[in-house]
């Protein structure tokens, strides 16, 4: 075995470091608590890097420094070795094609695993197994993982490097792809290496593909296995993820890091990680808004993130399309910051109608996964263009025509992209103290019952708003409800905890602030249908009309504007009439009232769905959700 020393690495060991005599009480006057628990124990990098390197048994390590060369070396190799097509240099420079393996194409929810402690600490809502068994498992898995590749070390960032509240890890992977998207997705850089050798608290994170290679055997261009585990120790802040090279499953900084064990952290030290999207909003006075908004998967938050406001005078800029940390700050109000450094997007309905700001963000410096490849070597696509090209090559790499029967992209294919480069990224995306929140939106996509914004009439009802995201199949019929699929905060697959722990969190974390500071809490929901099945709300660009509510409501609370803006309901405030901006819109009054009907048959079905979804918390359940749940009741009858 060779090692590629880190130039970086001269110093020894330093981490004998205990937790307790690091200065991280209160960085940048952030208050909370910093200091790991004593369950997580300062890990020394190279010690654990030597000691995974001993169980996976690499041919090479090599510690990656997230250097532009560095990233250009490894996209060369896999060119050279098929991994990665190089596009046309005229129509998307430095930009590149990925096809996965066809078994590899998207988060295995099913092998993702909470291993804490005690069962009841992961909830109903995640796939447990006992950290004692699991690791004897992965012992057996891992051993001898890597042989006949190399072994990259990533040390990254997540959030600015060094900043308040921003978190650090390092992740071993024998997959170039999977680096070379760490440097797009996080900050990768060998300054981490300093904090963590400074004592900081870091997440220790293995990936391997699973397909070590024989001696004299060629490599396939995405190696992967037909076992996959994607597993996670809260308590010790650990991921181990095998099998699998794709998306979250892989690139570890994500939803393994930055949601299910960030929220475990984030529950420990009083802060929240957060399935959100993060924007600036700017009126035309030059008032800004800082909006967090929760949406189950495949809801557009990459579309609002990237919004285009048709009402004239507004503007929305970029911060986060996917993740949000937001902590109390020392001015006393939710900091928020987008950890991530890309956007992971899916492709398929990201078309110039949809979010021209994503088709701009794409022109150049790109790595696209599984799209198809049209025959003068860009990508395609179903969306991007209203007409497919008359011939592709599909994302499993055979002739495609208008006529075939599968699509020509895979429909979770993706993008790969840095967010400094999307035109309307915010200056303040990098701050490291993060952006004020002002508001937090939660939304579902239901075709029946709630309304296209309502905001709560408390920090209570907001999460209680939270706990009860859901999405439907089917619309409702009259005094019924379509089958409910429950996705509390957004989080269903995200939250490293029991989620209703994580609900008795947010309420904490709410008291705790000053209630002038505190965020005003929304919900919204574009995809209501009338009785013939159709959308009702035009949505994407349009969806500023409710972004411009929501502003006017944080005006209103701080006395701002003192007109009326709302109304009560027994689902919330509901905007008043002549409220919500719909100048030079084609929505009729009849559809206006659809969008904000409140039918108390089917709401009244509704929360005795909830009450039995509260039930399978047990007594879990916060109690002040109950009673929101009882005060919906009460208002409804
Ligand atoms: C994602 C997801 O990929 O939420 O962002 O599934
Ligand atoms: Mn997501």
């Amino acid at each position: 075995m060779t090692f590629t020393a880190n130039p970086r690495r001269t110093r020894l060991a330093v981490a004998e470091l205990a937790p307790d005599t690091l200065d991280r009480t209160d960085p940048a006057g952030f208050p909370g608590t910093y200091a790991p628990p004593s369950a997580v124990p300062h890990r020394d990098a190279r010690a654990w890097v030597a000691e995974i390197a001993e169980l996976t048994q690499p041919d090479e390590i090599v510690w990656c420094d997230g250097s532009p060369e560095e990233k250009q070396r490894l996209i060369d190799g896999m060119v050279e070795a098929g991994t990665l097509t190089r596009l046309n240099e005229e129509k998307r420079p430095n930009s590149y094609l990925a096809r996965s393996n066809p078994s590899d194409v998207a988060r295995v929810e099913s092998r993702t695993f909470i291993c804490s402690e005690r069962e009841t600490d992961a909830g109903p809502t995640n796939y447990w197994r006992d950290p004692a068994e699991m690791r004897a498992e992965l012992d057996e898995v891992f051993e001898g993982s890597m042989r006949g590749r190399t072994m990259y070390v990533v040390p990254f960032s997540m959030g600015p490097v060094g900043g308040p509240i921003s978190q650090v890890g390092i992740e071993v992977t024998d997959s170039p792809y999977v680096v070379v998207s760490m440097h797009v997705m996080t900050r990768v850089a060998s300054e981490v290496l300093d904090l963590i050798d400074g004592g900081q608290q870091w997440v220790p994170a293995v990936h391997s593909v699973g397909a070590p290679l024989s001696e004299g055997v060629q490599d396939v261009a995405w190696p992967c296995s037909d076992t996959k585990y994607i597993v996670h120790y809260p308590e010790s802040r650990e991921i181990w993820s095998y099998g699998s090279g794709y998306g979250g499953n892989a690139l570890l900084g994500k939803k393994c890091f930055a949601l299910r064990i960030a929220s475990a952290m984030a529950r420990d030290e009083g802060w929240l990680a957060e399935h959100m999207l993060l924007i600036r909003v700017t009126s035309p006075e030059q008032r800004q808004y800082h909006l967090a908004a929760a949406f189950p998967s495949a809801c557009g938050k990459t579309n609002l993130a990237m919004l285009q406001p048709t009402v004239p005078g507004w503007k929305v800029e970029t911060i986060g399309d996917d993740i949000v940390w937001m902590r109390p700050g020392p001015d006393g109000s939710l900091r928020a910051i987008n950890p991530e450094a890309g956007f992971f997007g899916v492709a398929p309905g990201t078309g110039v109608e949809t979010n021209p700001t994503a088709i701009e963000t794409l022109t150049h410096d790109v790595i696209f996964t599984n799209v198809a490849l049209t025959d003068d070597g860009d990508v395609w696509w179903e969306g991007l263009t209203p007409e497919p090209p008359e011939h592709l090559i599909d994302w499993q790499g055979n002739d495609w025509t208008p006529s075939s029967d599968s699509p020509a992209a895979h429909p979770n294919s993706r993008f790969t992209v840095a967010a400094a480069q999307c035109p309307s990224i915010a200056d303040v995306w990098e701050d490291p103290a993060g952006v004020s929140v002002d508001a937090i939106v939660f939304g579902g996509r239901r075709a029946s019952n709630v309304p296209l914004v309502a905001q709560a009439t408390s920090w209570e009802h907001g999460v209680f708003m939270g706990a009860t995201i859901s999405s439907e199949q089917t619309a409702a019929a009259e005094g019924a409800v379509g089958e409910l699929r429950r996705d509390p905060f957004a989080m269903l697959p995200f939250c490293g905890y029991n989620m209703a722990d994580h609900w008795s969190h947010w309420l904490e974390v709410g008291a705790g602030i000053d209630s002038a500071k505190r965020p005003k809490v929304f919900c919204v929901n574009w995809f209501r249908k009338d009785a013939a099945g159709k959308f009702i709300w035009p949505g994407f660009g349009e969806n500023s009309r409710v972004v411009k509510w929501i502003a006017e409501q944080v005006d209103r609370a701080r006395g701002v504007r003192t007109d009326e803006g709302a109304v009560p309901s027994p689902v919330g405030l509901l905007p008043a009439p002549g409220a919500l901006d719909v100048n030079g819109l084609d929505v009729s009054d009849d559809e206006l009232a659809a969008l904000f009907d409140v039918p108390t048959g089917a709401w009244l079905a509704e929360a005795e769905l909830t009450g039995e979804f509260f039930d399978t918390f047990g007594d879990r359940t916060p109690a002040a959700l109950r009673a929101q749940l009882d005060r919906l009741t009460d208002q409804l009858d």
